[in-house]
């Protein structure tokens, strides 16, 4: 199975000009790249010039609405994405969750996009760390609820992206996760979605980890954290350091 990083650039660049000039950069430092799977996750109005840049980057979005037409303002299908050329999109964000977004919506955004062709990529993650192990729960209901009546072949196509809210790089009084945190949840992830279809199923379901991975640390996640690749935030906003981080997963290959 192919590694895969993913870049989350969040409300940013402010304008399309920049948006252009970093993918340019990434593109330009992921030429040689054969090994893994590189996606940037860019705000809806600078999708279409960056689809010009480069075909070796997947483009992705960080949200996408329910059906492919219809009355619904200010919102926008996975298949007008798809149009564009988006492969990916980002759902469940715990900054999405903040301002309301349910399991249940993100189930049916998920099962939308599924239709459409789309591939989700599904953030899961607990608030915070309680001594009793409570978190295992938390993570255990947002797949079940995120997933429920999705067929058990869409579960080996979609990604879940580990990501506690508590090391995220925008989360005030932030830790760092360390590489066994998210291997720990990583094998926890993989039963919950074993249980859900099959443990071959789950097996060839990509699961990432995210909060503040930087180009110091992504070796030690990908190497020990037990997962498919990351999710990066803010390192993906400086073209070198997201580029760095590409370059160390391309070198640990597969
Ligand atoms: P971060 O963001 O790398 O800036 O912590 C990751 C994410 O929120 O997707």
């Amino acid at each position: 199975m192919k590694k895969i990083i993913i870049g989350n650039w969040k409300m940013n660049p402010r304008t399309s000009r920049e948006a252009e000039g970093w993918f340019s950069a990434v593109a330009k430092a992921v030429a040689s790249i054969k090994k893994i799977e590189v996606v940037i996750c860019a705000p809806f109005v600078f999708l279409s010039p960056l689809k010009k840049i480069s075909k070796k980057i997947i483009l992705g979005a960080q949200d996408s609405f329910i059906g492919d037409v219809g009355p619904f303002t200010g919102e926008i299908s996975p298949e007008m994405l798809y149009g564009l050329g988006v492969r990916y999109v980002i759902f469940g964000h715990s900054e999405r969750r903040e301002l309301g977004e349910t399991n249940e919506l993100i189930n049916k955004k998920i099962k939308s996009a599924l239709s459409s062709g789309i591939v989700p990529v599904i953030c899961v993650g607990e608030r915070e760390r309680d001594l009793d192990h409570g978190y295992f729960d938390i993570v255990k209901t947002q797949i079940n609820e995120c997933l429920k009546g999705v067929s058990k072949d869409a579960i080996s196509k979609i990604i879940v992206a580990y990501e506690p809210v508590w090391s995220i790089s925008s989360t005030k009084n932030r830790r760092d996760a360390t590489a066994d945190d998210a291997r720990e949840m990583a094998v926890f992830i993989r039963k919950v979605l074993s249980d859900l279809s099959s443990p071959d199923i789950a097996h060839k379901t990509r699961v990432l980890y995210g909060g503040s991975v930087n180009e110091r640390d992504a070796e030690e996640y990908l190497s020990n954290g037990g997962v498919h690749g990351l999710l990066v935030g803010k390192a993906s906003l400086s073209t070198k350091k997201f580029s760095d981080i590409i370059k160390i997963c391309e070198t640990l290959g597969k």
